[in-house]
């Protein structure tokens, strides 16, 4: 069978996507859209440095092309860029060109902006209509965003260009390519018309964002986050960023829930907010409250009326205001929202809305409506609220509930075992207003081994249960210990057994298990495109933050439709994404990846990306299961968090996705109350499998650290992940080698694992493959996807220009003079006449981060041999090598591809090892 996938359709895709991911904050005097013709001076030095997207892991896409903002108002008919300006930039440039920075987590999250001059300002507005000022920032994996100047607040520099420039022109709009939102507050300062957040769209963004700027459509993005007056203002300020116990003492209150109960005069931007081109009425219709079925629900419907003068698309959203109860609740929670078809003035659409009660549960984490750990829906009146933002709603109906509905009880799993200090909100009945006070969260004793050994004997007999799948139960009946202890080692990264470059291999990574018919398994980041380490490239995806924002689920589904038949095309089985955790704070470094500061906006995306690559056969990894709030010291600090922010907040995005089929889920680096979450049995088995029914497979992830109860956490300790049935640990060179001596067999044999639960994982790591394109591989039977319209990639070519060396036993050939920068590769020959079995090794070091993956990509003659990856080497040289299992060609090519800045060589060295007899 074959699948044609048009890159051209990709393209359009993400380009729609993006347009709709930009949000208009401020357009005073109908700044934009640009009007036909309009002679456009463009400002800022990221009109020719567009990020696509964060760094690390989620931004290491290998890209043909990217067009940036200035690219996409370029190629626009109805604009006209001023040239002149532009070379003043391209001429700066020259002596102030782009710092990549030294390597993984080290990038600038800004760069040197060129300073503009009130002359030059001037002179451009002389012979131009109007200004774009395009503001960059990155921000990314293992480093958060700063509280300074060129992170979250904009730069001397950059302040400076956009007073001369607002004063110098009539119409100036600035445009946000940020992961994230940023300070805001220079737009009073300097009296700023027009803002767009244009968010990191990937290797197309800039052609969507024109599409914007130039008016070929109306802006309908909201804002997926509160921008508030100060960074102090967010109610997790206090806590973020600590790196041993991070308490969650603002609870429930995060984003809107906290500011829209009681500091609405903290907000410059409300949750859910963003201008059109045009303007809408949004009025209440029918509204319906049943009674009779299981749970109560609501039915209703809301009209849009496009009462300005051009097209547009608008976002109803759909608030609901609680009794406050005895568990205390935030204002106002989203329930809710659709976006219209795009909408001609004058026209009305019709939409339609239901839901039931279990939209708006609350959770009783202490008992105190006596249903302790149940989600409720206290007695009272419930308000329901529509408009097109948190703070532009009105009423269109409300209900009541006589007595407390009981929706669904869960395990008593996964709650603080140290005492703090949470917020509560207290209703005021004579001001009818909200303020907080203090509520204890007690301790609980010590739980995690008491509930897996309290559920082992759920084991016995396990290969002989009827309920389960009989034909993978006859496959792993036949594992041996051995085999077992290989199918929950991921290996990685850049395993040969599956695409080069890639981040793991996993399932039947020996040819004895794929005699048995378990196929190998590969996935790769994730989120924003197809990560491959060999130099391979692939489409670049918009962030998260762009996705979210465009409140269009359908159309990032039908995106990550085209993503997936990709990977089918690439041999990839599971892309390491999407990121969902919450945005607890503005200043995580990696909520490019993520979509919102709330749960059912990004339990929504979550899905969309999920079933966008089920269509295709493949699919995504939820990450970080839980709690992966900030970057700063991620693998070791402890999210102190109650079981009702837990159950409320940062759990129910991965809890709708899976309950709407995602099937495979990474951990995270941390712990959550005390237990290291790759571990961590409550969470993985407790609340994933047991309360939310997950079938498919977990991994931890990459070099994850895993505690026992009550123990330090270590790195390998293969045992816990298993307990608590995390079933595949990423990632070991070599999964039969257990070259880092790691515990599976020593605590089977010690009784401290049991068998059963190795075959546990077994079997939900097979029965995953069992539908998976690697297992169709396997058979020979897999679709064949061919691709169109994609022009020829730039890594065509890159061994034309080689030196030779000779070579018998052995030599040392220096490699100080490479440049081993992101997306560099540098090739060279070995000729060897006896063609002898080699061990090869590079010889390079990095700096301190010991989680960094600075990885190079090694291709034997055009066929990738090995990923090598060096994490924080702290300045000494360390060798990293691989012994071919075949004798070296007589002419061999050698083409060393650095996926990541960072890594200092010194040398290649090549040994005999064996002589070929
Ligand atoms: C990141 C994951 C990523 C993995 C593999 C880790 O550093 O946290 O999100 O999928 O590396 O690259």
């Amino acid at each position: 069978m074959k699948k044609i996938l048009d890159w051209k359709k990709y393209a359009e895709a993400a380009r729609r996507v993006v347009a709709e991911g930009c949000v208009l904050v401020e357009n005073k005097d109908n700044v934009l859209p640009l009007k036909k013709g309009t002679k456009v001076a463009v400002f800022g030095r990221i009109q020719h440095n567009y990020y696509k997207s964060g760094t690390g892991s989620g931004g290491m896409v290998n890209v043909s092309d990217i067009y940036g903002i200035t690219d996409g108002l370029k190629n626009s008919a109805r604009v006209k860029v001023d040239e002149e300006l532009e070379n003043v930039y391209l001429e700066w440039e020259k002596e102030n060109p782009f710092e990549v920075g030294i390597g993984w987590g080290q990038e600038p999250w800004c760069q040197k902006e060129m300073p503009v001059s009130k002359e030059l300002a001037s002179d451009c507005a002389s012979r131009d209509d109007a200004a774009v000022i395009i503001i960059g920032r990155t921000a990314g994996e293992d480093k958060d965003n700063l509280e300074t100047e060129g992170s979250w607040y904009l730069t001397a520099t950059e302040k400076e260009m956009i007073k001369n420039v607002s004063e110098a022109f009539e119409k100036t709009c600035i445009v946000f390519n940020t992961g994230n939102i940023v300070d805001m507050n220079f737009v009073k300062e300097f009296n700023v018309k027009s803002v767009l957040y244009a968010w990191q769209g990937g290797m197309v963004g800039g052609l969507g964002v024109s599409d914007i700027l130039t008016g070929i459509e109306s802006p309908s993005g909201k804002l997926t986050d509160t921008i508030a007056c100060s960074i102090k203002d967010y109610p997790s300020s206090a806590n973020f960023g600590s790196l041993k116990d991070n308490v969650y003492a603002e609870d429930i209150y995060v984003g809107y829930r906290y500011f829209e109960s009681a500091a609405k005069d903290k907000v410059l931007y409300p949750f859910g907010f963003g201008l059109s081109y045009t303007d809408f009425e949004i009025n209440a219709g029918d509204f319906e409250f049943d009674n009779s079925g299981n749970l109560p629900r609501v039915k209703f419907d809301v009209k849009v009326k496009n009462t300005g003068k051009v097209s547009g698309k608008e976002v109803v959203q759909i608030y609901v205001k609680q009794p406050q109860g005895k568990l205390g609740k935030p204002a106002l929670v989203l329930a809710d929202f659709k976006k219209t078809s795009l909408l001609k003035k004058g026209k009305t659409a019709k939409l339609n809305f239901e839901f039931d009660i279990s939209r708006i549960r609350s959770f009783d984490d202490t008992g105190v409506t006596g249903n302790i750990d149940s989600f409720v829906c206290e007695e009272g009146t419930y308000e329901i609220f529509a408009g097109n933002s948190v703070r532009n709603i009105s009423k269109i109906g409300e209900f009541t509930l006589d007595e407390l509905i009981v929706i669904e009880k869960v395990s008593d799993a996964l709650k603080p075992v140290v005492s703090f200090d949470r917020m509560k909100a207290v209703l005021d009945k004579n001001t009818n207003t909200i303020s907080f006070e203090n509520e204890k969260v007690d301790a609980a004793a010590p739980y995690q081994n008491r509930h897996r050994n309290e559920n082992l004997s759920e084991l016995d007999n396990f290969t002989e249960r009827t309920d389960l799948d009989q034909d993978v139960l006859s496959v792993i009946k036949t594992l041996s210990d051995e085999e077992l202890s290989c199918i929950v080692r991921g290996e990685g990264m850049g395993s040969p057994k599956v695409t080069a470059g890639t981040a793991a291999a996993f399932g039947g990574v020996s040819k004895s298990m794929n005699d048995k018919g378990i196929p190998c398994c590969c996935c790769t980041d994730g989120p924003s495109g197809i990560r491959m380490d060999s130099g391979a490239q692939a489409f670049s995806l918009p962030n998260g933050t762009c996705q979210a924002c465009t409140f269009n689920p359908e159309l990032v589904k039908d995106l990550y439709e085209f993503t997936g038949w990709e990977m089918v095309y690439n041999k990839i089985d599971i892309l390491l994404g999407p990121g969902i955790n919450l945005r607890r704070h503005p200043l995580n470094g990696r909520n490019f990846e993520y979509f919102s500061e709330d749960p059912y906006v990004t339990g929504v995306f979550a899905t969309a990306n999920i079933l966008g690559l089920h269509s295709a056969g493949v699919t995504g990894s939820l990450k970080h299961f839980c709690c992966n709030n900030q970057e700063a010291g991620r693998w070791v600090s402890n999210s102190v968090v109650s079981a009702r922010a837990l159950r409320e907040i940062y759990l129910p995005g991965f809890e709708m996705a899976v309950k709407n089929g995602a099937d495979v889920i990474m951990t995270s680096y941390g712990s959550v109350n005390s237990m290291w979450t790759s571990g961590n049995y409550d969470l993985v088995t407790m609340i994933l499998r047991k309360d939310w029914g997950f079938t498919g497979i977990v991994m931890t992830d990459w070099w994850a650290m895993t505690n026992d109860e009550g123990k330090e956490p270590v790195r390998f300790n293969i045992a816990q992940n298993v307990r608590a049935q995390n079933d595949l640990y990423m990632v070991v060179p070599d999964a039969a080698e257990n070259s880092h001596n790691d515990n599976t067999l020593t605590a089977l044999s010690a009784g401290e694992l049991t068998r059963t639960e190795l075959l546990r994982s077994a079997y939900n790591t097979v029965l995953f493959l069992k539908k998976s394109h690697a297992q169709a591989r396997l058979e020979n039977r897999d679709i064949e996807v061919i691709i169109k319209n994609r022009k020829k990639t730039a890594m065509d070519g890159a061994t034309d220009k080689i030196e030779y060396f000779e070579t018998y036993d052995g030599l040392s050939i220096p490699l100080d003079h490479v440049d081993t920068s992101r997306g560099k590769s540098y090739s060279f020959g070995i000729v060897t006449k006896d063609k002898h079995f080699y061990r090869m090794e590079l010889v390079g070091k990095t700096g301190d981060n010991d989680l960094a993956q600075v990885n190079v990509s090694v291709s034997y003659n055009g066929v990738n041999v090995a990923v090598l990856c060096w994490n924080g080497t702290h300045g000494a040289y360390e060798a990293k090598g691989l012994t071919m299992d075949r004798p070296l060609s007589r002419n061999t090519v050698l083409n060393l591809y650095f996926a990541q800045s960072g890594l200092t060589l010194k040398e290649f060295k090549i040994t005999k090892v064996k002589d070929n007899e």
